[in-house]
């Protein structure tokens, strides 16, 4: 379903008309294409708040991909806000951002790196708790399709495929965010042009919809992708798996001995693997049969947890393999006549915070989840006009995402390089006003 407000603010006419009735203003996102895979304007801008008294100053260039000397427009500013440790320090995050912020160009990014929380030092806590504030309030306020997210981290090195998918046109509908990167970096060799090479990834309910662009993504990104889905889509799984030289898997994932199959399927074992099946059957408590509630629960949380169970504990996910599984933000905000489904959702946080430590420390495999907001797939476009519209302009970006916002971001978790970053929960949701 076309969004046509988008398309008709990005007119003379339909901008001056909507901007005078005082309308959002969504400007059109770019993607990542092979052609283009940087973002538009000139080099990052790398400065840094910090130790208190200090007057905010430039950081040394760094030897990170965009590192540079600043320029009119940069195409983003990193902000090294890890010093502060007092509201002082804090003075430096507006010294520093303050006179730069109106230049970054359209679509550009705004990164600011904190520092984990000091529990012996609640002057430090507040100080770093304080940058997400700022960083959620700046997301809502610097428009032009600009994104503004924090990144906490311990070792700068361990947090480079991080900061390479948050300044690139790969995390255009990702904003308002906290990512925490713990841990130090891996020895991995990375193949940044294709870093799945010889990898194999399995993607649930991946003949449509954001499954089918997570399938494509990680075959980018050189995976051998199986994708699976419920035997009634065979035939489209089949044709999306022969596009993508990968391999069809005719299963309904809630069947009791699925993870078996799967095992049984590809022996050699899996680097990836990509919970996405989902289903909704809404109806508000009070008309909602046990049915209804239960399918949603098997398909959407019982099922994650079963194969997850049945292939850690047959060791069928290779040593720095990576687990992410399909949250969506109706799980962390709730939205009525979804009872069963935000319980199904909720459920797979609470999965992924609890299993990420000790999959990591037993498998060496990290768990994470994406949670969607409102993404412009089949399941949206049924939702009716007004609650579509509302759910469009109702985030900082004021537009839906597109299925391969998600897949671009389950690609930056599936990357060996993200070793680091483990138990998230990342919002691909325009930064959505529903939930925190
Ligand atoms: N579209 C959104 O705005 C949105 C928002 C938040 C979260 N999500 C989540 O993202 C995921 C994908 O959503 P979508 O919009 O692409 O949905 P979709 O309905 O277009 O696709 C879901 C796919 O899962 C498959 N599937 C369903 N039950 C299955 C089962 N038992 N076994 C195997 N495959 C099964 C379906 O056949 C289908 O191909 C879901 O988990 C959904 O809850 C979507």
């Amino acid at each position: 379903m076309p969004d046509r407000y988008l398309s008709f603010t990005g007119t003379a006419p339909g901008r001056f008309l909507t901007r005078r009735l005082g309308l959002p203003q969504p400007a059109a996102l770019r993607r990542w294409t092979p052609e283009r895979p940087g973002l538009d304007g000139g080099e990052v801008l790398h400065l840094r708040a910090g130790e208190t008294g200090t007057p905010a100053g430039q950081a040394p260039a760094s030897d990170s991909p965009a590192a540079g000397s600043p320029t009119g427009t940069p195409s983003a500013v990193v902000l090294d806000a890890t010093g502060v440790r007092d509201v002082d320090g804090l003075a430096g995050v507006h010294a520093a951002l303050h006179p730069v912020v109106r230049e970054v160009a359209a679509g550009g990014r705004v990164v600011v790196l904190g520092a984990p929380l000091d529990p012996a030092d609640h002057h430090q806590a507040a100080a770093q708790q304080a940058l997400e504030g700022f960083t959620r309030s700046l997301g809502k306020e610097i428009g032009r399709g600009r994104t503004v997210n924090v990144v906490r981290l311990t070792d700068r090195d361990a947090a480079e495929s991080t900061l390479r998918f948050l300044l690139s046109p790969k995390s255009a509908y990702v904003s308002g965010q906290v990512i925490e990167v713990t841990g130090a970096a891996q020895e991995v060799a990375v193949d940044w042009e294709r870093p799945l090479a010889g990898r194999t990834a399995l993607v649930t309910g991946a003949a449509r919809g954001i499954g089918a662009a997570v399938a494509e993504t990680l075959a980018r990104d050189g995976a051998h992708v199986v994708v699976l889905d419920v035997p009634q889509a065979e035939e489209e799984a089949r044709k999306l798996a022969e596009r993508l030289n990968g391999t069809a898997l005719a299963l309904d994932i809630t069947a009791a001995d699925a993870g078996e199959r799967i095992a049984a399927e590809l022996p050699d074992g899996l680097d990836v693997l990509v919970h996405n099946a989902g289903i909704t059957r809404d109806r508000r408590l009070v008309n909602m049969p046990a049915e209804r509630w239960s399918s949603v629960l098997d398909v959407n949380l019982a099922s994650v947890l079963r194969t997850t169970d049945a292939l850690l504990s047959a060791k069928a996910i290779k040593a720095n393999g990576r687990i992410v599984a399909t949250a969506s933000i109706a799980g962390l905000a709730g939205n009525a006549g979804q009872t069963n489904y935000g319980a199904s959702k909720a459920g797979v946080v609470g999965l992924v915070r609890s299993l990420a430590p000790r999959a990591l420390a037993e498998h060496g495999v990290t768990v994470n989840a994406v949670a969607p907001g409102f993404i412009e797939t089949k399941m949206t476009a049924a939702v009716p006009l007004l609650i579509r519209e509302a759910g469009r302009r109702m985030n900082s970006l004021a537009q839906g995402g597109l299925p391969v916002d998600v897949a671009e971001t389950t690609a930056w978790l599936a990357h060996p390089a993200s070793g680091a970053v483990n138990g998230q929960v990342v919002r691909v949701c325009g930064q959505s006003l529903l939930g925190a």
